[in-house]
């Protein structure tokens, strides 16, 4: 596809966006219709006034006039009926297709690959989601259907005017050019300033979001007066940007006036003329009075065109970014059909590889075995690969070579649904949605019960202190959980893992440091949750761990030592500086 190329009538992505609106068909072609119906009934009247002034007005006739008063009001409430109804099926039209397309475009997303949101900003793709999407469906309601029927009804106009009297018709549209001359001109100014209008709202949005998410930073880093400048500035621009897009308005409007004056002039000039000076006068009062509306037709519409092409070529930007997202596929491959009956749960790392970028490799050649039911802890310094390593166990990112294997089956041979079951997972840092506990404990699966979540959670030991917050299980934990500590927020994730059951339980501890409370807690948490299954402990306090059947020390994507904590303190290398280090300190 054509890289935002932007121009108003892209024919193939237009036909695109046109598919959406399939299965709405009869909506659709209904909308078209009225549309055509509108541009044919808007000569009607003007012609019945000439036909009314000429014949019953200039030789009065009161019966004949009410009854042609009657017919206008009428085709007047004929218009406003078909224009309602044109509108409104336009704009249902609209937002029903935004609705699809914008659904599929967030279940596209679900099925992306982590990486993907590694390299694209938050900001980016929430635009995509919401503000191109709403441009989107102003190719409906402002664009597309008002441009054709506005085309339609300069059309129908003119070929009306210059059949009746193409003199008077051409003498009186004499400004024309002029006309379309400043329309382009408005249209050209008016389309950069709202495109800079735009990139200053997102940079408005982006600026907000980071900034108010950093809040705590700014504050105790005396930031605010710095971050307050950054933000006028930004503000100062968009000011900006607007009072232009404004002074093109106060221009562009008068100017559309002083010409339609102009118009009407010369058509009043030379009807008078004719009727006075020629021989065989062919302008009668009434074709003025149908004239001057014409002219009102033609003028309006055309001041409408240039801001509805506008709508229609932003419209088309926001489609082409929308369809871009749409045809870029960043899933990840869930090809595998193993289901096997039973989980043992053995795992092996076989010759592993793997980088989040190019060649930098974080896991260099990594084998390890893991027996079922066995308690491996992994240590090893900041950055040396621990989390990296869970993380393509559960295939959150794909490795480059070598394999991994669960009971003997490669994982990416699992189907993904059945791999990531099996895998329980606490993450370093937990994510919690913005929502009660008990739904961030059964991550809204209405299979779980509110039983099954105390029963874990008093396993698990979390029961005392969350029933000590204010409404137990429905406490609202807040955006991303900040109205609980991180050790809490790290029980809520055990218990999230212990409802699942799963076969195999992988642990990242939490790196910041929590209450003794807390602590001990989790390291109850652990060994409950742990019980009877494999299970991989990512370990950052050493004294949790003294009783795993293996410790594995790990550094820079290697496996340097491994052991029992008897064998490594015996062997006096790494885990021995390790663990000296942390209980000298
Ligand atoms: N999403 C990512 N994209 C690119 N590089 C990453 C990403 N996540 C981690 N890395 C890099 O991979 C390396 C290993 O990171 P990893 O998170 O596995 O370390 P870790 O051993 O878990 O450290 P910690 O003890 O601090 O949790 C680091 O050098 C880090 O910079
Ligand atoms: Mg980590």
């Amino acid at each position: 596809m054509s890289a935002t190329s932007g121009k108003a009538f892209d024919i193939p992505l237009i036909r695109r966006i046109l598919t959406y609106t399939r299965p709405y068909q009869s909506r659709f072609r209904m909308t078209a219709l009225l549309t055509i119906v509108l541009a044919l009934l808007s000569p009607v009247r003007p012609w019945l006034i000439q036909y009314t002034v000429d014949h019953f007005v200039l030789t009065p006739n009161l019966p004949m006039l009410l009854l042609f008063c009657g017919i206008m009001l009428g085709i007047l409430l004929l218009e406003t009926v078909v224009q309602y109804y044109q509108s409104y099926l336009s704009g249902w039209m609209g937002q029903t297709v935004i609705r699809d397309i914008r659904v599929q475009l967030f279940a596209h997303l679900t099925r992306f690959k982590l990486q993907y949101f590694d390299r694209t900003p938050i900001g980016t793709l929430v635009t995509r989601v919401i503000n191109d999407m709403e441009t989107l469906a102003d190719i409906f309601t402002d664009g597309l259907f008002s441009i054709i029927g506005d085309l339609m009804k300069l059309v129908v106009v003119l070929g009306v005017m210059l059949y009746i009297d193409w003199q008077l018709a051409l003498i009186s549209l004499i400004p024309v050019p002029f006309l379309i001359l400043a329309t382009w001109m408005f249209k050209n100014g008016i389309r950069k300033t709202f495109q800079e209008v735009r990139n200053e709202v997102a940079n408005l949005n982006a600026f907000t979001q980071e900034h108010i998410t950093g809040m705590s930073i700014i504050q105790a880093f005396h930031r605010e007066a710095i971050e307050l400048e950054k933000f006028k500035e930004i503000n100062r621009r968009h000011r900006k940007a607007h009072i232009r897009s404004v002074w093109y308005y106060s221009v562009f409007f008068p100017v559309v006036e002083i010409l339609s004056a102009l118009s009407i002039a010369l058509l009043v000039w030379w009807g008078t003329r004719n009727m006075i000076y020629a021989e065989h006068p062919t302008v009668t009062p009434g074709r003025i009075i149908e004239f001057i509306l014409y002219i009102y037709m033609l003028y309006r519409p055309m001041r409408l065109l240039a801001d509805r092409f506008n709508t229609l070529q932003m419209g088309i930007v926001s489609a082409e970014r929308v369809f871009k997202l749409l045809d870029t596929d960043a899933s990840l491959k869930d090809t595998g059909k193993e289901v096997p009956p039973q989980v043992r749960g053995e795992i092996i790392f076989d010759h592993v590889w793997f980088a989040y970028t190019d060649e930098n490799y974080v896991i260099k050649d990594l084998n390890l075995h893991i027996n079922p039911g066995e308690k491996v802890a992994i240590v090893g310094a900041t950055g040396s690969g621990k989390t990296t390593l869970i993380n393509l166990l559960s295939r959150m990112y794909e490795i480059n070579q070598g394999r991994i294997l669960i009971d003997g089956v490669d994982i990416r041979d699992y189907t993904l649904n059945e791999l990531q079951q099996r895998i329980g997972v606490v993450l370093q840092d937990v994510f919690l949605f913005s929502d009660t506990i008990a739904n961030n404990i059964r991550l809204f699966n209405p299979a779980i019960s509110d039983d099954t979540i105390y029963e874990a959670a008093q396993a698990v030991g979390a029961h005392d202190f969350i029933m000590r917050l204010p409404g137990g299980y429905n406490y609202p934990v807040g955006e991303r959980g900040a109205m609980l500590s991180v050790g809490q927020r790290q029980l809520i994730s055990f218990i999230r893992a212990y409802v699942y059951n799963p076969s195999i339980l992988i642990l990242d501890e939490a790196t910041s440091s929590i209450d003794t409370e807390s602590e001990q807690l989790i390291q109850q948490a652990t060994n409950k949750i742990t019980e009877g299954r494999t299970s991989i402990i990512i370990a950052h306090r050493l004294s949790t761990i003294q009783h795993a059947d293996t410790i594995v020390v790990m550094e820079k994507g290697e496996i340097l030592e491994m052991g029992t904590h008897d064998e490594l303190i015996r062997r006096n290398g790494h885990y021995k500086k390790l663990f000296d280090l942390q209980f000298t300190r």
